[in-house]
């Protein structure tokens, strides 16, 4: 569907070919006097220098050439020459219309849908989820939904950290505590039992305990290298360990993102990239990128026009080990075989940035990609505790992500409680409903580059720009609907009409810019923006709830006209808080 705000350039453009100008001078954005005009035109301002005419003159040439019958109500000039413009009520009640019967909504899809793939959320096997995962996981699943919703193929990969350094600490702690088990044997040629010798809470506790160890201890630490090596090199009963680690942390991981409704289609790990590891370091080889350095095999990848040092992208070590530089090159490699994607992206904490530019630059100097093949990194900031530093406990541990959720649930429950508007049966589920509203939107309405603050008390709260306030605002307009069908009516029925007042005009231009949000969040990779929007939304929207009578308007006609308006805003914010990743309790 075409863009309100396209039409009306249209117009302008016309107007100005009409009148002499060039068309390319008929701009048009929303206005930022809204006190004088909804949109405005600056095009006769930037025509003056080349027409050699005072700005004032073209612009009325201008508005001559637009005539009466334009979608504008409003088109005047003001000194020294700006076009202000308001729109005709009834040429919006029309688009909405349209845009009510349009099944996405009036976002276009993609001329040429590509297949991306996203790579997020990144856990590490056998250490729990902490908040460090948070934002990876929030604002990917985000972009998934966005991307798809714009008709992209997404497919979102969960690179599973499951080969490092990890694994060989927790095989030297296991042996440290259970020596006989069989896994340990030399000699032993049976079946490997199916059971793990852990459940997922020891081993949570056995991975801080080995990391601390292996701090202090450097025989413990030589001793976890060494069982990470014999890991990668296929010894098979640290092969079995390592498979019982992964089971059982992969069915925990899952219950955690599914808490955060979050799901990947692919549950592909550092692993699975190994065996196209030989091949590509190989022929990197033979083909003269790659070359020894003090015994470590590099390609290098700094460029002329860099300002700062990017130093090579180091293959192997000098014991032949490979590293995460290694896997996520093989990674490209296996996810270019497998599905040829257009674009991969990374949606990862900056602080990776580096190994991201020496990744990609490998990749296209080597050709493992094409040339045209889009390798993106959308690396996010830090979120920060009240103190402006990372985020962690009280007493200032690590913050695990299921605590963190669990506080944010238990407060939403005492407000929610306190509000009274559900029964305590339902508030704990409400309270979790409303709680993943005010973590994910606390996060994705900042800028996803920039460190933000995580305020428990700001993010909760009903009112301002938080994902609460939005929710507040759903079930509002539920509520009105529910009323209205109880007293038989039907929300099938009914057109929009033209806007009878200030609010419902501003609520219905609001509405009109859906398409174009989602788009740009999309192109620009910005969920924020989609925030940003349905903040204006809602405040559009209780703007117009409180000025006027909707269920008690007497002309019947009118009042299916709200209840369409209304029907139209709940889907957009509906619509759009699933592209978020959340979602709205039926009351709270
Ligand atoms: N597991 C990594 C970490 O915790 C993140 C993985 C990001 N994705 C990637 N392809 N490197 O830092």
């Amino acid at each position: 569907m075409k863009k309100l705000m396209d039409m009306m350039a249209e117009q302008l453009a016309a107007a100005f070919e009409k009148a002499g100008y060039d068309a390319s001078y008929g701009k048009v954005t929303v206005s930022n006097r809204p006190d004088l005009c909804e949109y405005q035109c600056n095009g006769a301002m930037a025509g003056a220098k080349v027409y050699k005419k005072a700005p004032f003159v073209i612009a009325e040439d201008v508005i001559a050439a637009l005539g009466r019958d334009s979608m504008f109500s409003m088109a005047e000039v003001v000194k020294p020459g700006f076009i202000n413009l308001k729109i005709k009520e009834e040429v919006l009640a029309d688009y909405l219309r349209k845009m009510a019967k349009d099944e996405k909504l009036s976002v276009a899809a993609a001329e040429k849908p590509k297949t991306i793939i996203i790579d997020y959320g990144g856990p590490n096997v056998a250490k729990p989820l902490h908040v460090g995962h948070l934002r990876s996981a929030i604002i990917g699943e985000s972009l998934k939904r966005i991307g798809r919703y714009v008709g992209h193929e997404i497919i979102g990969d969960v690179h599973l950290g499951d080969w490092g350094l990890q694994m060989g600490l927790i095989i030297t702690e296991l042996k440290y505590r259970q020596p006989e088990l069989v896994y340990f044997e030399d000699a032993y040629e049976g079946e490997y039992p199916t059971q793990a010798p852990f459940t997922i809470g020891e081993l949570e506790e056995i991975y801080p305990c080995a990391s601390s160890k292996s701090k202090e201890d450097e025989n413990y630490r030589n001793e976890a290298l060494e069982a990470t090596h014999l890991l990668q090199q296929g010894r098979a009963g640290y092969m079995a360990l390592w498979n019982h680690i992964l089971n059982v942390s992969v069915s925990d991981l899952k219950r955690n993102y599914e808490n955060l409704n979050v799901s990947f289609d692919l549950w592909k790990k550092e692993s699975d990239a190994q065996p196209y590891i030989p091949d590509m370091v190989e022929r990197m080889r033979e083909q003269g990128f790659a070359y020894e350095d003090q015994g470590a095999l590099v390609v290098d990848v700094k460029e002329e026009t860099d300002t700062k040092e990017i130093p090579p992208c180091m293959l192997l070590k000098s014991d032949g080990a490979s590293l995460y530089t290694t896997t996520d090159l093989a990674t490209i490699v296996e996810r270019m075989q497998l599905f040829s994607p257009d674009e991969i992206l990374y949606v990862v904490d900056k602080r990776q940035e580096l190994h991201f530019i020496q990744v990609f630059r490998c990749a296209k100097k080597t050709g493992l990609v094409k040339e045209e093949t889009v390798l993106s990194f959308l690396g996010f900031g830090t979120m920060n505790g009240k103190d402006g530093k990372p985020f962690k406990t009280r007493d200032g541990g690590v913050m695990r992500l299921e605590n963190l959720i669990a506080d944010i649930d238990a407060e939403m429950f005492t407000k929610i409680v306190e509000n009274r508007s559900v029964k305590d049966k339902d508030a704990r589920e409400t309270a979790k409903i409303v709680g993943l509203s005010a973590i994910k939107y606390g996060d994705l309405s900042n800028q996803a580059t920039k460190d933000y603050i995580f305020d428990v008390d700001r993010f909760t709260s009903f009112e301002g720009n938080t994902g609460p306030y939005i929710l507040y605002t759903i079930v509002r307009i539920k509520s009105i609907l529910n009323r209205y069908a109880e007293a038989g009516g039907s929300l099938e029925e009914g057109v929009i009409l033209a806007a009878v007042n200030d609010s419902e005009k501003e609520l219905m231009r609001v509405l009109t810019g859906f398409g174009s949000t989602v788009e740009n969040a999309f192109e620009e990779k910005a969920p924020h923006k989609l925030c940003a929007y349905i903040y204006e939304v809602s405040n559009a929207f209780n703007s117009f709830y409180h000025e006027t009578k909707i269920l008690s308007e007497e002309d019947e006609k009118q009042k299916k006209s709200f209840v369409q308006l209304l029907v139209l805003t709940k889907k957009v914010l509906e619509t759009s808080i699933d592209l978020l990743g959340f979602e709205a309790p039926e009351r709270m």
